[in-house]
């Protein structure tokens, strides 16, 4: 079956929904997302949007936190772009309907403070910013003539067409455009072809490449796998964002502790009660996140202690739950009353700095794809993302990319274009067996507890060196079994997990320095001038690396 759209939006977080609600007034739009329409990163994002609205703060502000928390890789005029334009988007949201907290004696918005903010300006909805976002923007999407939505579908690789024009020897062009989708729909059992005039990549985040992480089972990185296969340029995969506080709890499963928590006064301890965070910073529990997480990761090694904790018991207990009611809950349920007792945290994976490379409409290296979120690397975030920045670089460049398609739609109505073969087809039993769903399982777990362990918070040569190895190991042999086993979403994200983690290890042996996130104890220091580019990585260009992975032993 072939589906014909406009517009084809993967993912239904915030940017895949902005984008489709924009979109739809010039287009037909077709969003598809892997499992139910709820189940996004934006669902679970606690803290808030970062945005200028306080009457203490400013454009200027904004800007110098973010450029200062990225190290040095922030695009000054991607941040000039997203904290400007955030006021309007902000709006835009209210009118939609989501009620952020307001403080009634300052007539205005209640303001949170996070880590590296020199002003309070998180807008939130109590403690569940992103499930305020997402209802509201699903119901408004829902309700559009021109939007529909496909859940259980997940992609499984790009249309692309590459067009090239020759006279004599001489290149007169080389184009590669996106022209759709094949997609698994997974209760079916059917793969489908999508063809649109645009497409849009929002598939979030990639934390499910490591063994911890503060993230829902859907952040597998698709977005990144399937935008490298197609030959689109990724950037800057080394800088993941660890949270530095996730719930430490035996059967708590990928539960953050906001650092609205902090921002509200509470203290990072050990285990015997005493704060530490004035060993590493000046801004203490609030310092930039990269700080606090090495901060936390080196306390647990030196003592030796499973966790640290996070004290915000001075505060009044009415205040805690008004303030924080999921998390007083969700904690009150696993039997740690927030008010009373100190909260057991670790750091775990949490944001994907890096990603498709985008300019500042979130077009991409391939014509007619763009992309936009967390999977993007817009050049806001540089080598630490700056905390809440997210949700609004969302929505700006969702804006942003929405109106740079409707200007062009017509013309890519109007193109003559080879056709887009109809690929659909039956998943069949005989495509594959299933008795090697071990092989699935083992290397999920074998990946994730790879990156941990060698490509986590604090680095070393030799364990990227390793980790390469093993990665390159674990993809050859799915590369050899993969045509005996069935087609199953477990099966496409396992291939897609194993692609982003070996190029999360590229990236982050080719930069031989420590900056922002990516921090190598055999190359402690910020590198000079030469270090303050991107890492960009692109299928078949392994010359396209500062420095090629070379493996030193002993
Ligand atoms: C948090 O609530 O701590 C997460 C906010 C963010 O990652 O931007």
């Amino acid at each position: 079956m072939k589906n014909q759209f406009d517009y084809l939006v993967v993912g239904s977080g915030i940017a895949g929904l902005t984008f489709a609600l924009k979109a739809a007034k010039s287009g037909t739009v077709a969003i598809v997302t892997k499992k139910d329409k709820l189940e996004t990163n934006t669902n679970y994002a606690q803290g808030g949007i970062a945005c200028v609205v306080g009457r203490d703060d400013s454009f200027d502000l904004h800007v110098k936190d973010t450029l200062e928390s990225g190290d040095g890789l922030c695009h000054p005029d991607i941040v000039d772009q997203v904290v400007k334009a955030g006021p309007q988007r902000i709006r835009e949201l209210v009118e939609l309907g989501v009620g952020f907290n307001l403080l009634a004696e300052q007539n205005g918005f209640d303001l949170g403070r996070e880590g590296g903010h020199s002003r309070n300006r998180i807008l939130h909805a109590q403690d569940m910013t992103g499930k305020a976002v997402e209802k509201v923007l699903i119901a408004a999407a829902e309700a559009d003539p021109n939007i529909a939505i496909f859940e259980n579908h997940l992609v499984l690789d790009l249309v692309v067409q590459h067009q090239s024009m020759k006279v004599g020897s001489v290149d007169l062009f080389q184009q590669d455009t996106c022209r759709g989708a094949y997609v698994l729909d997974i209760a079916g059992e059917e793969i489908h072809t999508f063809v649109a005039n645009v497409v849009l990549l929002c598939t979030g985040g990639a934390g499910k490449v490591y063994l911890y992480t503060s993230n829902p089972d859907v952040a597998t990185g698709d977005g990144l796998a399937i935008a490298y296969r197609a030959g689109a340029q990724l950037a800057n995969l080394e800088f993941v964002q660890f949270h530095p506080t996730c719930l430490y709890h035996p059967t708590a499963k990928n539960f953050l502790i906001s650092e609205a928590v902090r921002g509200e006064g509470a203290r990072l301890i050990d285990k015997r009660g005493r704060a530490f965070m004035e060993k590493y910073h000046p801004l203490k529990d609030l310092a930039f996140r990269d700080i606090v997480a090495r901060a936390i990761d080196t306390e647990m090694k030196n003592s030796g202690d499973d966790c640290v904790f996070l004290d915000i018991t001075h505060r009044d207990a009415a205040f805690l739950t008004k303030r924080f009611p999921n998390i007083y809950r969700r904690c009150l349920s696993l039997g740690i009353d927030i008010t009373k007792d100190p909260i057991p945290v670790v750091p775990a994976a949490h944001y994907m700095c890096g990603g498709i490379l985008t300019d500042s409409s979130g077009r991409t290296s391939i014509d007619n794809l763009y992309a936009i979120g967390e999977c993007a690397c817009t050049g806001l975030h540089g080598a630490n993302r700056l905390a809440s920045n997210s949700l609004l670089e969302a929505m700006v460049f969702s804006d942003a990319a929405a109106v740079a398609c409707a200007e062009r739609l017509e013309s890519w109505r109007n193109r003559e274009l080879p056709g887009v073969p109809d690929c659909s087809a039956k998943v069949c039993a005989e495509n594959g067996s299933n008795s090697e769903m071990v092989m699935i399982a083992h290397n999920w777990d074998f990946i994730r507890r790879l990156m941990w362990n060698y490509v986590g918070i604090v680095r070393t040569d030799k364990r990227l060196a390793l980790a390469l190895n093993h990665i390159v190991q674990i993809k050859m042999e799915l590369k050899e079994h993969m045509p005996n086993i069935a087609l199953s979403s477990d099966l496409v994200e396992l291939q897609g997990l194993a692609l982003v983690a070996e190029l999360i290890i590229r990236c982050a042996i080719s930069r031989k320095e420590s900056r922002g996130l990516h921090f190598n104890v055999d190359h402690p220091e910020k590198g000079g001038p030469c270090w303050l580019k991107d890492t960009i990585v692109k299928k078949n260009a392994a010359e396209e690396f500062l420095s090629l992975p070379t493996v030193q032993w002993g």
